[in-house]
C-alpha cells in the first residue's frame, strides 16, 4: 500500500516530464469535454522513468477504469481477446513492453485500435469459422522502451507519442523529498539532492537509493538524511559520484581493460559483463551515452576520453 501511494494519481502531482504533461494535459481535457475515448498513447523511452505511473494517471484523469498486462504476457489471441472484453466504455488498457507482442497478436490489434473490433477464428477443423467481435471505445496505452522496435503498423495506429526523458536533477530532487514525506523519513535537501544527482535521471533508482540511504541513516547515524549521510550510504551501494552503479563501471571498466576501449559489438560487452543484450541496450547504454562516457559508431561502441579519465584510466593518445 505504500508503494502504491508513491505513484501519483494525477498529473498535478506527477513532477517533471513538462513536455509529456503539457501534451496530455489538452489531449485529456478535450477528449473529456467531448465526452470520447482518449486517442491511443504511446509511451516510449528507458526503464523507470514513470511510464507505467503515466499510463494510470490518464486513466484517474480520464475518470476510467485501467486494466494493465504487458507484451509476454499475451501468448494467444484468446489472452488478448480476454482482456478485450472486460473493458467498458473509455477505459484504459495498459500494454507494457508493447514491443515484445506476438506478431498474431499484434495484428488483431490493429482493427482493435482503429475501428473498435476483432475478428477472431472459433472452433477447431471444419467447425472453425470467423466470428466479429465488437468493442467499446477504449484506449490503448503502450510502453515501450525505444519507439523504433514497433512496427510502423502499429505504431502509426497511435495518435499521440510521447517521449519519455530522463530526469533533470531538480525534479528527482522533488520526487526524492516527496517520497520521503510519504516515508515519513527526515531529509534535508542537500540529502536528497545528493540521492538525486546519483539516480541516473531515472524516480525508480532515486526511489530505490531513498529506501536504501533511509536504512543507512537508522543504523549509523540519527535517521536523519544530510548529504555526507547520502554519500556514505551511496559509497557503500557502490554508486559513485557521477550516478554509476557497479554494473556502468564493470561496462567501461571492461571495454578499457579487454577491448581498449573499442570498437566493442553489444553482444561482446554483454556477455562479458552477464547482462542481456536487451538489458544493456535499453538501461545501461542510453545513459552512458547521454552523459558522454560512451559513443556509438558503425563499429561498436567506444568508450571516451572522458569515460577513461572518470574510471581512472588515462586515455590511450596516438
Ligand atoms: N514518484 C515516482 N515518479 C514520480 C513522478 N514523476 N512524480 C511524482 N512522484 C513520483
Amino acid at each position: 500500500a505504500l508503494e502504491k501511494s508513491l505513484r501519483p494519481q494525477l498529473l498535478s502531482q506527477y513532477i517533471g516530464q513538462k513536455k509529456v504533461k503539457e501534451e496530455l494535459t489538452i489531449y485529456i481535457q478535450a477528449a473529456r469535454s467531448r465526452n470520447e475515448a482518449l486517442d491511443h498513447v504511446l509511451l516510449y523511452g528507458p526503464p523507470g522513468l514513470g511510464k507505467t505511473t503515466m499510463a494510470m494517471v490518464i486513466a484517474n484523469e480520464m475518470g476510467v477504469q485501467v486494466r494493465t498486462t504487458s507484451g509476454p504476457a499475451i501468448e494467444r489471441p484468446g489472452d488478448l481477446v480476454a482482456i478485450l472484453n472486460e473493458l467498458e466504455p473509455g477505459d484504459v488498457l495498459f500494454i507494457d513492453e508493447i514491443h515484445r507482442l506476438p506478431r498474431v497478436v499484434e495484428e488483431l490489434l490493429y482493427s482493435a485500435m482503429e475501428d473498435y473490433y476483432v475478428d477472431i477464428m472459433v472452433g477447431q477443423g471444419t467447425t472453425a469459422h470467423p466470428v466479429h467481435f465488437p468493442l467499446p471505445p477504449f484506449t490503448l496505452v503502450g510502453a515501450t522502451t525505444r519507439a523504433g522496435m514497433l512496427s510502423a503498423p502499429l505504431r502509426d495506429r497511435f495518435g499521440i507519442i510521447s517521449h519519455m526523458e530522463y530526469y533533470e536533477d531538480a525534479d528527482l530532487k522533488e520526487i526524492v523529498l516527496r517520497s520521503a514525506d510519504i516515508f515519513q523519513t527526515d531529509i534535508l535537501e542537500e540529502g536528497a539532492y545528493e540521492i538525486a544527482r546519483r539516480s541516473r535521471g531515472t524516480p525508480r533508482i532515486a526511489n530505490r537509493l531513498l529506501k536504501r540511504v533511509r536504512d543507512f541513516a537508522q543504523v549509523q547515524a540519527d535517521g536523519k538524511i544530510n548529504a555526507n549521510i547520502a554519500d556514505q550510504a551511496l559509497k557503500l551501494l557502490q554508486v559513485d559520484h557521477q550516478g554509476l552503479d557497479y554494473i556502468d563501471q564493470k561496462l567501461l571498466r571492461t571495454m578499457i581493460e579487454l577491448y581498449a576501449g573499442g570498437p566493442v559489438g553489444l553482444s561482446t560487452i554483454s556477455v562479458n559483463i552477464g547482462e542481456e543484450t536487451e538489458t544493456v541496450e535499453d538501461m545501461y547504454e542510453p545513459y552512458l551515452i547521454q552523459k558522454g562516457f560512451l559513443k556509438r559508431t558503425a563499429r561498436g561502441r567506444v568508450v571516451t576520453s572522458f569515460g577513461y579519465e572518470h574510471l581512472g584510466y588515462q586515455f590511450p593518445q596516438n
